[in-house]
């Protein structure tokens, strides 16, 4: 009776919450303030999210490693969906003429581009930006920005670009018209007295193709891939621990647990995401039904009046529409083996399946190559791989389980049966 949401009349029409209402319109104006103060005000501000609307939204932080002293930096940020979040990756490397070439840009927010200064103020400038996916929208759509902010810098992109539902010209994503260029033919390669590059594809996927530009950089004997290879860590990245709201809310086996901030929950937060982010519908996943799932959040902690608004909005107001079958461990522990180098399994399944030939050019080109690591653009980095480990990885992929691979390959069939679009350049 004596705190701020009573309303005492509440047995005249006795409808939950009962004596105890809150008002939902102030709750909401703050949280929209607070949303725009920050957007606009801190170091992490990413105000083009709207194009890409992926988790962390406007809020983006940045994490930076040295990989190879004073030659080598991975930039590292977070993006996914519904808390299915993994590391995203911009390589940083030092040019022996002076300046720096960048690989796979990521959102160039203040934190990000302060960092980048302080290796320009050492080692000179960027030089070179390298956009090595055609498909990779989540690494496209901040290549225009961060262009923008290194203004001596060319932009090096990969053939065969298209978009989707309309095939949009390259300055319309925001490329610097005049600093930019395609790399049709392997005779434009820049930098290369430094490096080896080889596109990995084109591979028809009728929609449009899929190809990689692939660089590897002698003198650290390093190999740098974009979406093509992965390595699964044991335990969460850095990265993901800056914010571990996300591994929490997976962490939680019901919805009646609160985010308590435990190692446990934070490792099997994990272990969830990883399975969600290769198989999307993992199979010892269980979907529940909608009347359970709201039920359920009825008991869930988000929703007593002694949580606020925000964090109630955080674990999405107590909704968890799937629980884990026992022993679902054994998926993320055939999924991360050794944290070896792997193919993930929705190219495997989706991608590379299709045009066996395209992948055996590529390795054919590597194979020639000397590199001892790789840096992929997700998950963990560097990984050691030789050339033949590479080829390994892709000749024989792990044995990912059937029930895993079973949205996947629905999505494979959908390809396979689809209509052909005239800007697949592939198809005639
Ligand atoms: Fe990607």
């Amino acid at each position: 009776m004596a705190n701020d949401w009573c309303w005492p009349y509440w047995p005249v029409v006795p409808l939950y919450p009962y004596g105890q209402r809150r008002t939902l319109i102030r709750e909401v104006v703050v949280t929209i303030l607070q949303a725009a103060r920050l957007t606009m005000a801190n170091d992490w501000r990413w105000p083009y999210w709207p194009v890409v609307p992926l988790y962390p939204y406007g809020q983006r932080r940045t994490l930076i490693r040295e990989v190879v002293p004073e030659t080598i930096w991975v930039f590292e940020q977070v993006q996914g969906i519904f808390y299915v979040v993994v590391p995203i990756r911009m390589t940083v490397i030092r040019l022996a003429a002076g300046g720096l070439l960048v690989y796979a840009p990521l959102a160039p927010t203040p934190e990000c581009l302060r960092l980048l200064r302080q290796l320009e103020a050492e080692y000179g400038v960027v030089q070179a930006i390298v956009q090595p996916t055609v498909t990779g929208i989540e690494h496209k759509v901040f290549v225009g920005p961060f262009a923008r902010q290194c203004p001596q810098a060319t932009v090096y992109v990969a053939p065969y670009q298209w978009s989707f539902p309309v095939n949009l010209p390259l300055s319309w994503l925001g490329l610097p018209r005049q600093r930019t260029q395609v790399l049709n033919d392997p005779a434009d390669y820049p930098h290369t007295d430094e490096f080896d590059w080889a596109l990995l594809g084109p591979i028809s996927l009728n929609v449009g193709p899929f190809a990689e530009l692939t660089l590897c950089h002698r003198a650290t004997d390093t190999l740098l891939v974009t979406d093509s290879l992965v390595s699964i860590s044991a335990t969460p990245p850095a990265v993901l621990e800056l914010d571990p709201l996300p591994l929490l809310f997976h962490g939680r086996d019901q919805a009646s647990e609160d985010l308590e901030d435990t190692p446990e929950r934070r490792q099997r937060g994990w272990q969830r995401i990883v399975l969600f982010g290769l198989y999307f519908r993992p199979g010892d996943l269980e979907v529940l039904p909608l009347g359970k799932v709201w039920r359920l959040a009825q008991g869930a902690p988000s929703r007593r009046p002694a949580t606020d608004w925000r964090s109630a909005r955080q674990a999405y107001f107590g909704l968890l529409p799937w629980q884990w079958r026992p022993g679902w461990q054994a998926a993320f522990e055939r999924a991360s083996a050794a944290e070896a180098v792997r193919v993930a399994p929705i190219l495997a399944t989706v991608i590379f399946n299709r045009q066996p030939e395209a992948i055996q050019r590529w390795l054919e080109t590597i194979q020639q190559w000397s590199f001892t690591q790789v840096i992929p653009a997700h998950f963990s980095a560097p990984v050691a791989a030789t050339p033949e480990v590479v080829a390994a990885a892709l000749s024989d992929p792990p044995p990912d389980a059937a029930a895993d691979l079973s949205v996947l390959q629905r999505i494979n069939r959908l390809l396979v049966g689809g209509e052909r679009s005239p800007q697949d350049p592939l198809l005639g």
